[in-house]
């Protein structure tokens, strides 16, 4: 992604990557105000990292453990004991799971560990390119958009899941404009989604979470999310609000369209039922910079993540593999 640094040069930058012997990321906690890279050599340092959200975002999360994995392997850890400790520290995102059984696997069988972790990455990488390609057709001159939370770049290595098709008709040269909600308690839309417009140069504008509808209702053509883990009927997890913003999209008749690689899926749950939602803090939503807002003694309730019914997905999937409707998951999946 490009990205301006603090010498006011523009560079090509990844979210997670690997360079002298340890694991490199960008701090997203920081962002927009800093690009501050941090860095780990120890596994567990990783796994907190993933868990206090430095990096974050389901297909970033997946390439980090993959890393966090390459680790273990050379600081001479026990790798089944570190895959547990890395599976531990977030519950609803699918790559997590999928990237950290994956590394184990190679890592088993003999594999490099940094050669194993950058495929994975790089794979990550060229998934949200086609998703791009695929996507990229939808948007058409002249459209408004909008999306949710960030399933930009940031949350995926590179290019992105929802932002991946925005990505590709801009570079086409189409010009759209997108509604970007800001995601509270963590305000992933406002930071890290309007940032990353902004670094492309992508007409947009951050929102309210509770404008959404009211936008709606103006016109937009097209909204596309991500997703934290797809089950098998097509019930997905995504950030918090996602619910909300697709039942009013079936009510305007706008398609409501989900972006993410397969390894989002997750064939083994069948439905959005079982999915695990990841409570959080309450402070997230009591309190702005470390200051209580609520008043004391009200407590709260902080889901990270909803789950949206498969007959709200009306556009469809876009896949690395082609544009599939809830019915088409298991074609997607032979
Ligand atoms: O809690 P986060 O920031 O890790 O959640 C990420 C999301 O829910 C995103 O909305 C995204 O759609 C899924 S990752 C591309």
């Amino acid at each position: 992604m490009k990205a301006k640094l603090k010498d006011g040069r523009t560079a090509d930058v990844r979210a997670v990557w690997f360079a002298d012997g340890r694991v490199q990321m960008i701090d997203q906690r920081e962002l927009p105000g800093e690009l501050v890279f941090v860095s780990f050599g120890d596994y567990r340092e990783v796994a907190e990292a993933i868990r206090n959200m430095t990096t974050r975002g389901a297909p970033c999360i997946g390439a980090s453990a993959a890393y966090a994995m390459a680790l273990a392997k050379l600081q001479g850890a026990d790798l089944e004991q570190a895959a547990r400790d890395i599976k531990a520290v977030r519950p609803t995102a699918n790559d997590l799971f999928y990237a950290t059984d994956l590394m184990l696997r190679q890592l088993q069988a003999g594999a490099d560990p940094v050669g194993a972790a950058d495929a994975y990455a790089q794979d990550v990488v060229d998934r949200c390119t086609a998703i791009g390609r695929c996507g990229g057709a939808l948007i058409k001159d002249g459209m408004k958009l909008m999306t949710h939370c960030n399933a930009g770049a940031l949350a995926t290595v590179d290019v992105g899941t929802a932002l991946a098709p925005m990505r590709q008709a801009h570079n086409d040269g189409k010009k759209f404009f997108v509604y970007a909600s800001e995601t509270r308690p963590r305000l992933q839309g406002m930071q890290l989604t309007a940032w990353e417009l902004g670094q492309e140069g992508i007409d947009h504008a951050i929102i309210p979470d509770g404008a959404s509808a009211y936008y709606m209702s103006k016109g937009v053509d097209m909204i596309i999310v991500g997703a934290d883990r797809i089950a098998a009927n097509g019930d997905f997890a995504n950030k918090i609000g996602t619910f909300d913003k697709a039942i009013c999209a079936k009510h305007f008749g706008i398609p409501f369209y989900v972006a993410a690689p397969v390894s989002t899926f997750d064939f083994s749950t069948r439905t959005g039922a079982d999915i695990v939602i990841e409570q959080r803090s309450e402070k997230e939503v009591t309190e702005i910079a470390g200051i209580r807002i609520a008043p004391v003694g009200s407590p709260a309730l902080n889901p990270a993540f909803d789950v949206t019914p498969a007959e709200l997905v009306t556009g469809g999937f876009i896949t690395e593999k082609g544009i599939f409707k809830p019915s088409g998951i298991a074609r997607m999946k032979a």
